[in-house]
């Protein structure tokens, strides 16, 4: 499944409020200092085009949400999305995930992480770049607030077994704990692009949470 081309950005839209740069963060970095008030904080790990971020921001004004996209061009439309709503809880950072996490998020500060669709990574010598790996399991173990959450999805079951048996073996999370399924008809209901896309093509989706034990 290609992607399709992005929408162009509105060159007159501001984004110096909710786009900012890993790469240029200073280790006195604190994430509630990006919104107008502390709130329970949830991180979404490879965001693509945004639409969850926009959509759970909406959903639930009383959290602060930060999105973390690799790529640039998604990184910008993601906040470009955020910036035309004003949203105030929510920013999007672009850099890597790995990075952002392990150097700038402090122990048992984070409610939520969400990660959906990661990139399989499909040959074998490749398979180092997932972003599932058991240094970035242990710093999510890490970060996560007691009874705080990981959200994970992917259509790719060898990848759902391997970070589940990861997950057992490099972390006291526990889980997985079964998401139903969604039972809205209209695919909008989907929570990401690439959830949108599965439902579309029919394709299975594996979805589990794994909670943070007290
Ligand atoms: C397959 S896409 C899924 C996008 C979105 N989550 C969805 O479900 O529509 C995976 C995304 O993760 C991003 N990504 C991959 N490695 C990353 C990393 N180390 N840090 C941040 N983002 C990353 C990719 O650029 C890509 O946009």
């Amino acid at each position: 499944m290609g992607r399709r081309a992005l929408r162009k950005i509105d060159p007159n839209l501001d984004l110096t409020r909710h786009l900012f740069a890993v790469e240029e963060l200073e280790e006195s970095f604190d994430p509630q200092s990006l919104f107008e008030r502390d709130a329970p904080l949830e991180i979404e790990v490879g965001c693509g085009k945004g639409l969850f971020l926009e959509n759970v921001s909406t959903t639930r004004p009383e959290h602060n949400f930060i999105g973390v996209e690799i790529a640039k061009k998604y990184a910008r439309f993601a906040a470009a999305r955020l910036a035309k709503t004003n949203s105030s809880n929510a920013v999007m950072f672009q850099g890597d995930a790995w990075r952002f996490v392990r150097d700038f998020i402090a122990d048992h500060t984070v409610t939520g992480i969400h990660i959906y669709f990661p990139d399989p990574w499909w040959k074998e010598r490749h398979r180092k770049r997932r972003i599932m790996n058991a240094a970035f399991i242990k710093d999510i173990e890490r970060i996560l607030v007691s009874t705080g959450r990981l959200h994970f999805r992917t259509d790719v079951k060898e990848y759902f077994d391997s970070t589940v048996e990861l997950i057992a073996a490099s972390s006291k999370l526990t889980g997985p704990q079964a998401v139903p399924e969604l039972t809205g008809t209209n695919e909008l209901d989907a929570l990401t692009h690439f959830e949108r896309r599965m439902r579309l093509n029919d394709r299975v989706v594996y979805r589990s949470e794994f909670i943070q034990p007290t």
